[in-house]
């Protein structure tokens, strides 16, 4: 039920912050032990390549999971297009396993792949939203998202709840192979920090719905960019904006931008920017100014530190691991809004399903 909100994607954005409290509950004892089984841990250990398979918004948390498993274990990781992976298979480590991420635990593409990976008798680990779902019982193991019911077909709060569980499953795959980053991670701690700064950002909606309308408005296209966390981010972000307001919008690694892209940026163009850390951060301000000198309009998002005075939006500081968490949610508060401002339907975007059931 929607209650009082106008929108479901409003509502699901809202509960973010609940979503990372409820997760903290469901993956540490409160003696600070994980719960995530020990087969699977075990299982993982004796990996040497994780493959993470996704579609549209899981496979950009999978770009994420990547950063955070590669951090914290050391195991390589790859992350792959369901629909490509189904018919043009990689060659296979010695002893891969694989972990699919979706929100429905029905989508066809994963699905496929699932089933090849089957066939080759290999391991598996499903996280989705859905307990029962023909992922989850398809694949040898399961994890659960616990983010509640997920109606709007944009997809929000199991995007911020895929990237937790696999920090949760980082961490604790790290403690078992020995890893010092992972021992002195303090989860709890961190996603404590993250919810807080979560609930900041939901709760200044009116400085979204402003900046939309100021910077959105009527344009025909718009371009995302970051570097490292926030080029997946950007993927994500452009990928919110064009599902529910129609407009054109493309996420670019921003160093990438001037081998092409950039010959698209026009007087008045908007270019949103985001800058999470302080090493990368300082290339893609170069990047800004070089859009801004061909005439685009930019829009930086910037964490607590890393911000100038001209930013848009300056963000709490959280952990340099978790910032999609947070860097994610002006992104969904401006496509929201922009739908909203455009009159569409924000909830049920044409020509898209919630559960992609199809090839
Ligand atoms: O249920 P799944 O996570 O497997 O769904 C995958 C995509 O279809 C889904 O994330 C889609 O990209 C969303 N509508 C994006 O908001």
């Amino acid at each position: 039920e929607k209650g009082l909100y106008p929108h479901y994607m409003l509502k699901e954005i809202d509960e973010q912050p609940a979503v990372m409290r409820t997760l903290i509950q469901e993956y540490v004892t409160p003696t600070g032990e994980s719960t995530i089984p020990v087969e699977i841990v075990s299982e993982m250990a004796e990996s040497d390549r994780i493959y993470v398979v996704g579609c549209g918004t899981s496979w950009h948390a999978g770009l994420v999971g990547k950063k955070m498993l590669e951090e914290l274990t050391q195991i390589p990781v790859e992350v792959h297009l369901a629909s490509e992976m189904g018919y043009d298979m990689p060659i296979l480590s010695k002893k891969p396993f694989f972990i699919f991420l979706t929100q429905s635990g029905e989508t066809a593409d994963s699905r496929q792949v699932l089933v090849k990976i089957n066939e080759m008798k290999l391991p598996s680990l499903t996280i989705t939203n859905v307990k029962g779902s023909t992922l989850s019982r398809e694949a040898t193991h399961t994890l659960l998202l616990h983010a509640g019911p997920e109606i709007a077909v944009a997809s929000t709060k199991a995007y911020t709840s895929q990237i937790s569980v696999m920090l949760f499953l980082a961490k604790a795959l790290g403690e078992k192979l020995g890893q010092e980053k992972a021992k002195g991670l303090d989860i709890v701690h961190e996603l404590g920090i993250v919810a807080a700064a979560m609930e900041s950002l939901v709760d200044d909606k009116d400085h979204y719905s402003e900046l939309s309308q100021s910077f959105l408005n009527e344009t025909r296209n718009a371009f995302y960019i970051g570097r490292g966390l926030d080029y997946a981010v950007s993927l994500e972000g452009a990928l919110k904006l064009k599902e529910i307001s129609y407009i054109q919008a493309e996420g670019f690694a921003a160093g990438e931008l001037k081998h092409g892209t950039i010959a698209l940026i026009e007087k008045g163009t908007p270019v949103v920017a985001l800058i999470s850390n302080k090493e990368m951060g300082s290339h893609t301000r170069g990047n800004i100014k070089e859009v801004e000198s061909r005439g685009a309009k930019s829009l930086v998002i910037a964490l607590e530190g890393l911000e100038k005075e001209t930013d848009a939006i300056v963000l709490p500081h959280v952990h340099e691991l978790v910032t999609p968490l947070v860097t994610v949610i002006p992104l969904q508060l401006l496509a929201y809004y922009a739908s909203l401002q455009r009159d569409l339907d924000v909830d049920k975007p044409r020509n898209l399903a919630k559960s992609v059931t199809v090839e």
